[in-house]
This record gives structure tokens, sequence and C-alpha cells, in this order.
């Protein structure tokens, strides 16, 4: 496997007539059919048939109807090129390459497309270069990094591709984004106009830009989505290869792991440490030594002492409200007399040589078996393993290994579908494959918990069943830096819920490292602290008192921001709404304020806007505030203007936040030193000014965090709106209740120096007086107003 190289152009034949109904092509000098379906709300599917493709055999679960109008059309013309047009203008807003759009080389295929002067590139799932990606060549192929790219490349961020194969490629012309995205789950790769598509081409001749999308077999199936903004873009993305369901509040909290956590012993001490230093903490993970010798659904007999005693532990942590979360690993160990081993060669579910033989790879427990999860009966007998793993008590499982990494050896060998499959047709959805059996096991075991799954690789589709860390990174700051562009470039392709290794998994931290790290992270959609057994510990508590003070400050802030965090992931699940944002998501990409390029400042949501300082020893960083409305800025205290691009500077314990004028932050009451979590008890924080105008309007769904009742109606929800009335009172009003689920008991706290609160709710108004309070949002201690504490019942 050459991870640099992939197909050029110039060993390609290409279109050059299209027959007169549109259905077909002459690509190298033979017809070849050619099918354009719309999906509606311009999702637009292209596939190219000829006996030269085999089907691709993608298992990602691609919606086949999204509902809304189409404003553009796919049009292909006499040579056979395609474009596609906005209907009521004619505006062209995506054009072929001209008569070279359709390109074959054998199995290989490439569509290729002209690239105008400034377009932009962003999306490519899991990608270390930067969030702008022009230029770049990229092959979509999930690889463990740290396995197979050698330490100075893993190191300094230079591998490429990553564990998550997500081939799909955003286009900004202007405001214009057009998504393309390529469903095969072989091998898949992307020229962003590279100078490599001009290698050796005098400069002169070089009038045809373009850059091009393909694979090296498999029929092609492009699927062309049209935003045109990218906040529609995205959330029709999500709709097509599957919005992620609603996690439990659980798997939203922290998250503490530690390669080296192995028995009830390391479990109790961190459940100790976080209730001593007043820490909120909810996940606690186990990672492979808690297996008897690394086979996969057991336990340490020595740590564990057998089925009943464990589930005792789990029992009493989970009391204590813990959720325990262990490795599976897909590699199941070769020894006779070892349950998964016996049952798995009985039922006939592991991957083959070609030769038909059980394929033999090498992990943690020497020779290692895999699960064929290509086959129906592969996927239902690993669900079953879990189902019965998982009723000791766990509440989550993290898939790792499942690139799939094998060892030193080659992947070729390890076929699918009893031998007949080879391997590059199904390797990218090998992970697709385990989290969806996991996840049937899971709620076999659990039918009324939502489950928490945590994957390293991805395919399309991976984002219904699972989250995703972005793997092993270094306890550096170049790693810091990448996490930004890297989760965002995940989150515009289909994978929301993720986040990296906080404080960093290889090599020691230091404490400014690992508070910089929380810093940056405290919100991201998922928060887990990670690091390898050689490594310095990097517990909140391990770094010294005032790395604990911060980190302790961003974890307790988090669980404080819980509500409005879950908001995110109720409109995910709803819409397919974006959780981590770049600004040019919410805000127009502009000359003057060029927010496409922005890579170290990002959204959470609508409303809340973070600028980390994420270089050593810095104390201030320009902060670029987007759109025409003010910004609160939490950590000096006062309103910015936005529109502009100003200096701040941090303390230790505070990083450069801000929260959007007209914002209603729905958060839990003060500060939170557990996690024990109580959704139904609401500060309301207005983000108002005494001059703001209009009425800003927002809405607040609660529910029991963690079952499915919520699907038949037990949830509550408030829809409100706040402003400031003509004599200068802030008006609160609730506009509607339904109460599914509980009543809520609500208080105000705003943000300039309103004396008291016009509170309404559904007709019945009172004023109340705003008491002074102080709020520590980041940094600075800000006296802030508080009302009194409301109920609104049904
Ligand atoms: C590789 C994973 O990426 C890492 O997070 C884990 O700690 C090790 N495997 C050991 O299980």
């Amino acid at each position: 496997m050459y991870f640099n190289k992939i197909r050029h152009p110039a060993n390609f034949v290409f279109n050059t007539a299209s027959s007169s109904d549109g259905r077909a092509i002459t690509l190298a000098g033979k017809p070849c059919g050619l099918a354009i379906d719309s999906l509606g709300s311009d999702v637009h599917r292209v596939v190219l048939t000829h006996s030269r493709w085999a089907p691709h055999g993608s298992d990602a679960e691609l919606a086949s109807e999204i509902p809304g109008n189409n404003c553009y059309r796919l049009k292909v013309d006499e040579r056979g090129d395609l474009s596609v047009i906005e209907s009521a203008t004619q505006r062209v807003v995506l054009r072929g390459a001209r008569q070279c759009t359709f390109g074959v080389s054998g199995a290989a295929w490439i569509m290729q497309f002209h690239h105008e002067p400034g377009m932009q590139f962003y999306g490519l799932g899991e990608h270390s270069k930067g969030l702008e990606k022009s230029g770049q060549r990229v092959k979509f192929w999930n690889t463990d990094v740290f396995g197979d790219f050698s330490q100075h490349e893993v190191r300094h961020g230079h591998a490429n591709p990553m564990y998550m194969a997500m081939p799909y490629v955003i286009v900004k012309q202007g405001n214009d984004y057009i998504g393309l995205l390529i469903n095969n789950p072989g091998a898949t790769f992307m020229d962003l106009a590279s100078d490599f598509l001009w290698d050796g081409v005098n400069p002169a001749d070089r009038q045809r830009q373009s850059f091009y999308v393909g694979a090296p077999e498999g029929q092609p199936e492009l699927y062309v989505i049209i935003g045109p903004s990218l906040a529609e873009l995205t959330r029709k993305l999500q709709t097509l290869v599957g919005r992620v369901p609603l996690p439990p509040v659980w798997a939203l909290g922290y998250q503490q792991c530690r390669w080296g956590y192995a028995g009830p012993k390391d479990l109790w001490a961190l459940d100790r440490n976080f209730r001593k230093h007043g820490i909120p903490c909810d996940g606690l993970w186990l990672d492979i030594d808690y297996m008897e010798r690394y086979k996969v659904f057991t336990f340490s007999e020595k740590l564990w002492r057998g089925r009943q005693a464990t589930q005792r532990v789990l029992a009493k942590l989970a009391q204590r409200g813990r959720r325990i979360v262990p490795i599976l690993d897909p590699g199941v160990g070769v020894e006779k007399g070892y349950h998964a081993y016996d049952s798995g060669l009985k039922h006939g579910i592991f991957c083959q040589t070609p030769e038909g033989e059980p394929f033999v790879g090498f992990v943690w427990p020497g020779r290692t078996h895999f699960p064929d999860f290509s086959l129906p009966e592969g996927r239902a007998w690993w669900a079953e393993q879990v189902k019965k793993f998982a009723a000791a008590g766990v509440s989550g499982a993290w898939l790792d290994m499942n690139d799939p990494s094998i060892g030193s050896v080659e992947l070729d060998e390890m076929r699918f579908a009893r031998g007949t499959k080879p391997h590059e047709a199904y390797h990218n959805q090998y992970a697709l494959g385990m989290a969806k059996a996991s996840r049937a096991g899971f709620l076999a075991a659990q039918p009324d918990q939502r489950p928490f799954l945590l994957t390293r690789s991805a395919y399309l589709s991976s984002s219904r069943y699972s989250a995703a860390w972005t793997g092993d990174n270094y306890s550096n700051w170049h790693h810091l830096q990448m996490v930004i562009p890297v989760s965002l470039g995940l989150a515009l392709s289909g994978m929301p819920f993720n986040g990296p290794d906080v404080g960093g998994f290889i090599g020691d931290t230091t404490p400014e490292l690992a508070v910089a790290w929380h810093k940056v992270c405290f919100l991201f959609p998922f928060i887990r602290n990670h690091s390898m057994f050689n490594s310095r510990r990097q517990e909140p508590w391990a770094l010294g008192a005032t790395a604990q003070r911060t980190i302790s400050h961003y974890i307790r802030l988090r669980y404080k921001l819980l509500p409005y965090l879950y908001q995110q992931f109720v409109e995910q699940e709803a819409s397919g709404a974006a959780i981590l944002r770049p600004l040019f998501h919410d805000f127009a990409d502009t000359e003057k304020l060029p927010l496409g390029k922005i890579a170290d400042q990002f959204l959470i949501g609508p409303d809340i806007l973070q600028a980390p300082v994420i270089e050593e020893k810095k104390t201030s960083r320009r902060v670029l505030l987007p759109g025409k409305a003010r910004w609160f800025s939490a950590s000096e205290g006062v309103w910015r203007r936005g529109g502009s691009t100003i200096t701040v500077k941090t303390s230790t314990g505070g990083t450069p936040l801000f929260v959007r004028e007209g914002a209603l932050l729905p958060m839990q009451k003060g500060e939170r030193r557990d996690n024990r979590n109580d959704f139904a008890t609401i500060e309301l924080h207005v983000f108002l000014r005494g001059d703001s105008r209009g009425a800003h309007r927002g809405s607040y769904v609660f529910d029991d965090g963690e079952s499915f009742a919520y699907q038949k109606g037990q949830r509550s929800r408030v829809e409100w709106s706040c402003a400031v009335a003509t004599d200068g009172a802030l008006e609160v009003t609730i506009e509607r209740f339904e109460q599914g689920f509980a009543s809520l008991k609500l208080c105000v706290v705003a943000y300039d120096a309103f004396t008291s609160v016009r509170f309404s709710d559904r007709g019945k108004s009172r004023t109340l007086p705003l008491g002074v309070a102080r709020e520590t949002l980041t940094g600075k201690s800000l006296r802030v107003g508080r009302t009194s504490w409301c109920s609104v019942r049904a």
C-alpha cells in the first residue's frame, strides 16, 4: 500500500459524447450507462454502469429520500460532461472538466471538475493538514496510524490517510457550497488541484485547471449535494449518511481513561479522587489490561475474580454514578478452550484467507482471528457476544483496532464473505460493521438504555452507531493545534460526535499543555482524557495544584453547560445540525473577514465561540468576531463588537470564550462538583444588553437523559423569548411549555445592569427583582444579576 500515491488523469481515457436521452456516455470509445437520480433537497446521485465494474458493495446506510425541493439540476451535455446548474438563474455552480469529466483506466475511475479561481475545499473527514484543503491529494483508507507510519510522521502530524475514511469533499465557490461524496468502501482518492496534476506540463498550456475524485475499483457512485449554504449542506449530508441518535447524557460528561486502568482497584481509586477533588466525571474506561491475556469478552481472573464478583463491582460503581466503558478489540485470540475462539470457529464467522482457512493476524493476544462483519451471521455472532458481555454491567464500549489493525501481515490475505470478497472491497467499512453489531448487542442486553460506543475507525454512516475519537495523538503543541481543524473536518463530513485524546496520548504532557488541551476541548462533543501506559500521569489532579484548579474549573463548566450541549445533540438528531462548527458555518466568509481560513477558532452550536490559546507560553491572541451582533466576552466580562478583530489577554485560568448577543443559554445551577445532573432546574443565562433590540427566541428540551422514553413523548419542551422592553426592563416570556417529562424550575441570569425581570408565563406576568450574584464562566469573576427561582408547569 502506497500511502502517498494516487491515480493520475494522465493514465485515463475520457468521455467523448452522450446519448440523446442522457442515459449513456461514450467512455473510452464504448457506451457506458449513466444514471442521475435526485433524492430531493438538491441531493443527487450519479452512477456509472459498465461490465468493467463490480458492484461496490457498500454497507453505508444512505437515505433514499431527502424531503425538500430541488433548486439545482445536473445536466450532461453532448460531449458527456456534467454540470450543476441553478434552475432559476441557469447559473453553473459546478462544471465537469471539459471533455474529461468521466475517466477510466481499467477498473479505476475518476470524475474530474473544473477548478475555478478562488475555489476552496473543506471536509475530507479525518485529515490532519489544516482546515482548508486546496492543493491536497488524499487517499481514504482506514489506517492504524501509530502502527503504519513512522513515529516521526505521527509526532509531526504528517500521517495521511488516518483512521477514518469519509470520502467527502466540500467545494466552496464564493458562498456556494457543494458536497461530493463517494460511496465505495474500498480505497478512494481525491486530488484537490494539486501541483502534481500539472507536473511536467508547460505552465502556458495549463488552461484547464481541475480537481478530481475517484477509486481504483468498484462501481462509480457519487453524491452531489448542493447547500447552497454550509449549514444546509451539512444538515443534508448528515441526513443522507445518518444523524447521530440522541446519546445518553452520561456520554457527554467527562471521561477518564488511561492505558493501564485494568481492575477494580484502578476504578475505585479514580472514583475516590474525582469525589475528593469535587470534579464531575461520568465514564471510567478500561484499556486492554482488564482482559484475561488480552482475550476479548473476558475479564482477568486475577483482577476481577469471576463473573459474579465483576458484576458486584460494576453495580457498586454504577450506584456511585460511574459508567464503566471497556475496550473491545475485534481480534479474537487463537486458543482452544477460549469461548469466543471456539464459538467463532464453530460458526465459521472469521475472515478467511484465499485458501479458505481462518485468517491469522497478530494483535495483543498474539495470533488472532477476525470476525467477518460483512456477513450478517458474523455481525449476529458479535452482537450475541456483546450482549452477554454487556450484561455484566458495562455501560458502553470502546471499539479499537478496527481499521482493521492486524499486525505485520499483508491485508490482502484477509478476505471477506467466506474468502470470496477481496480485502480492499470491504476494508473501509470493517469498523462500521463492528459498530453496527456492537450497538445491536447493547440494545439486546439493555433494550431501554441508549447505547454509547466510541470507535477509532469509521466509514459513511458510522454516525448512526458510534461516536469517534481521533486516535493516537502526541502530547505536544503541534497535536493540540491539529485538534481544531481535524475535529471540524470530521464535523463537516458526517461524524459530528467526535473528540481527541485530551492531554495527548503519547509522551509526557506538561501542566501547561494539559490545561491548554482542556481549555480547547472542554465543550467538544466528546471529551476523554487518555494517555499511554508509559507516559506521565495526566488525571486532573496529577499535574500540580494550579493545573488541577484550572482543569477542574473547565470540567465543572462543561457540566454547567451540559443542558446547552445536550440541545445541540437534540438538534443533531432532529435535523442533522452541526455541533462543532467553523466560523463560516454560521457567518459569511468575506474578503474583509476571511472566516474560511480560520482554523484556531470554532463555534459550539450557534451561540458559543471559542478562540483558545494554542501556542506555548502565549498569554494573548487575536480573535476575529464574526457577524453584526455583539459578543459577550466571558473571560473579560465585557461586550465586544461583531465584525471586528480584537486582542484578548488571558490569565492562567481564563480562555477567550464569547457568547453571541441574543443567546439564551440553559445551564445547570451553580458550580457543578459532581455528575448528578438536574436538567429540570435551570439557570437561563440571557445574553442581552440594555440597548439590545428585538425579541430573541429559543427552546429547551429535557428528558430522563438515558432511556428511549423521549421517543414516546416523555420529554418536556419549553419555548421562550427574551427582549428589552421600552421601559428598559428585561422581559422573559414562556411562549409554550409541553410537559412530557417534568416541570421546569428556572431562574434568569442577566449580563447587563438590569434591575428587574418581567417574567411572563403564558399570559401571566410578574416583575421580579434581579439580585446580584457572581458568576465565573472563564477567567474573571463577574457580577451578574439573578432572579429568584420560578416554576414552569403544564
Ligand atoms: C490503540 C488505541 O488507539 C489506544 O487508545 C489504546 O490505548 C491502545 N490501542 C491500547 O489498547
